[in-house]
């Protein structure tokens, strides 16, 4: 394919309603949903690209019942303990974005560890946003350019962001069909092309990816020319 994005963005969605029609618990569908991270890390290293981005949990999902959420926070912990080996055996580089202060102390350890052993990796860069939202980050990237003293300018704002030293999306996937951004870095996906597919997250595959790489190959990126 000649024509790769550098960095692609996923809403991972549909994790609960895939294992309700399956008659299981929600919390099946979001372990199902981590396999589907991996699988999809590992091609996205395999076939070169750059930047994978992944929301995983948003500022708004707090609002779910309080056991789902706890289920969420103990699957990360156990998510980074079993992925270490496999970002360093694909030399995958792990960065959050998000505010993660809002965590346990031992999960934001187990988050900023994973940072730290996995920075010299030079392949590909797997974002996880772990309470994040745009809206937010927003907020908090003009707080700091404020307090710095500095000018507010696209580039002041830009590089105060969580995600200052990395490209903007070029693609954007959500699935489950709901066609909708839910808060997911709005900012860095000005220019993005929007791909939404039916497909729940624990069922999407490589193969569906490398479809809409294709069809991405296919669309022509005007950025607002002719
Ligand atoms: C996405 O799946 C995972 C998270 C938001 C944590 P959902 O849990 O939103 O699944 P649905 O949308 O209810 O099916
Ligand atoms: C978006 O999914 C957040 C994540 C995938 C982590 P939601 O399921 O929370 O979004 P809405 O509520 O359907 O918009
Ligand atoms: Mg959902």
């Amino acid at each position: 394919m000649n024509n790769l994005p550098s960095h692609i963005a996923i809403i991972m969605d549909g994790n609960g309603r895939w294992a309700k029609e399956k008659g299981l618990k929600r919390t099946a569908g979001h372990e199902q949903g981590a396999k589907t991270v991996r699988d999809i890390t590992i091609h996205c290293s395999n076939i070169g690209i750059k930047y994978l981005s992944l929301y995983a949990f948003s500022t708004e999902n707090w609002n779910r019942p309080k056991l789902e959420v706890e289920f969420l926070m103990n699957l990360l912990h156990r998510y980074f303990i079993s992925e270490l080996p496999i970002y360093l055996e694909n030399n995958v580089r792990f960065k959050a974005i998000g505010d993660i202060s809002k965590f346990s102390k031992k999960l934001q350890n187990t988050i900023k560890q994973t940072e730290e052993k996995t920075k010299h990796c030079s392949g590909l860069t797997q974002i996880l946003a772990l309470n994040y939202g745009s809206k937010d980050e927003i907020t908090r990237a003009v707080n700091k350019v404020v307090s710095k003293g500095l000018d507010i300018t696209e580039k002041t704002i830009s590089s105060h962001l969580d995600t200052a030293d990395i490209p903007d999306v070029d693609l954007l996937v959500r699935t489950s069909g709901e066609v909708r951004v839910s808060n997911f870095l709005l900012w860095q996906i000005a220019y993005a092309e929007m791909f939404f597919t039916k497909t729940y997250w624990p069922e999407f595959t490589t193969y569906e990816l490398d479809d809409i790489l294709s069809d991405f190959n296919t669309r022509e990126r005007r950025f607002g020319g002719i």
